[in-house]
């Protein structure tokens, strides 16, 4: 009988924001996959569970599988059908359990991955754990409030056109820049044009719940001046509304 195949969500840094539920199948799991963007690279999910998985009494597993983050969607393909593969191999065997950012349905890897396990190798059965987002750790670094009341709150990942930021932020209240936050100053002028102003909150959260967070709070006229380092692992929440919020700076950008 085929294992199970479990997307595991372990939450945006901090392992202290990693579920009761992850810990146990981390514990349990008899092969944990580890998904990369380049072989030589470190994962930071692998980086997140490493003190869970240094307790368990029986060394799990460790397999590594490399997803590059290219615009060649044949490739991709040949890659997720060959990653696919492997993972219905280990199945074979045992429970594999893959490790990913934040949430497993949210952007992730695992997505492409479980797609193509879903419909190649149905004798294989699937689980999700669900995990803490870099969006809602943002809103809670920030203290900004994703979204309130009758509000509508819109995700723009990176590669949308302008036409298309522009369209979305005319019907959001509050937006969510996530894989391209670090080019917000770029965006400001399109959503000037869509219903936000000079004065609408902006916070910009690098590495959110890590060590070296950074959160920068203000108002998107003042983005602009603003110091941006580009970062990929960075989330920007944009409120058409104006917070009246006081904030201090201190050494890791300005903070309540
Ligand atoms: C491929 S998506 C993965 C999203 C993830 N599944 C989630 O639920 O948060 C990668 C993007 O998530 C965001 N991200 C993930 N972890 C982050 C962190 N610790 N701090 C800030 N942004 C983070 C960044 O916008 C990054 O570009």
């Amino acid at each position: 009988m085929a294992g199970t195949f479990i997307g595991i969500g372990v939450g945006p840094g901090d392992p202290e924001l990693i579920t009761v539920k992850a810990v146990k199948a981390l514990k349990a799991a008899d092969i944990i996959c580890v998904p990369k963007s380049q072989a030589h690279k470190q994962s930071m999910a692998l980086r997140m569970v490493k003190q869970i998985l240094a307790e368990r009494e029986n060394p799990a597993e460790i397999l590594e599988l490399v997803f590059p983050m290219t615009k060649d969607e044949l490739n991709n393909r040949k890659l997720w059908v060959e990653n696919a593969a492997i993972v219905a191999a280990k199945a074979k065997k045992g429970n594999v359990a893959f490790i990913t950012l934040g949430d497993p349905m949210l952007y992730s890897t695992f997505l492409y991955l479980y797609e193509c396990v879903k419909e190649t190798y149905p004798e294989i059965e699937l689980e999700i754990i669900p995990g803490v987002t870099s969006v809602t750790a943002a809103a809670a670094s920030s203290k900004l409030p994703l979204a309130e009341k009758e509000e509508v709150v819109s995700i723009i990942p990176s590669d949308l056109t302008p036409a298309r930021i522009e369209e979305t932020a005319k019907h959001a209240d509050n937006l969510v820049f996530m894989k391209c936050a670090h080019h917000i100053k770029e965006f400001v002028p399109l959503l000037l044009k869509s219903g936000f102003t000079k004065n609408s909150t902006v916070a910009l959260v690098k590495r959110c719940t890590l060590a070296e967070e950074k959160v920068l709070v203000g108002k998107l006229g003042d983005v602009e001046s603003w110091d941006i380092t580009e970062d990929y692992f960075s989330v920007a929440i944009v409120k058409k509304s104006q917070v009246p919020i006081h904030w201090k700076q201190n050494g890791n950008g300005v903070k309540p």
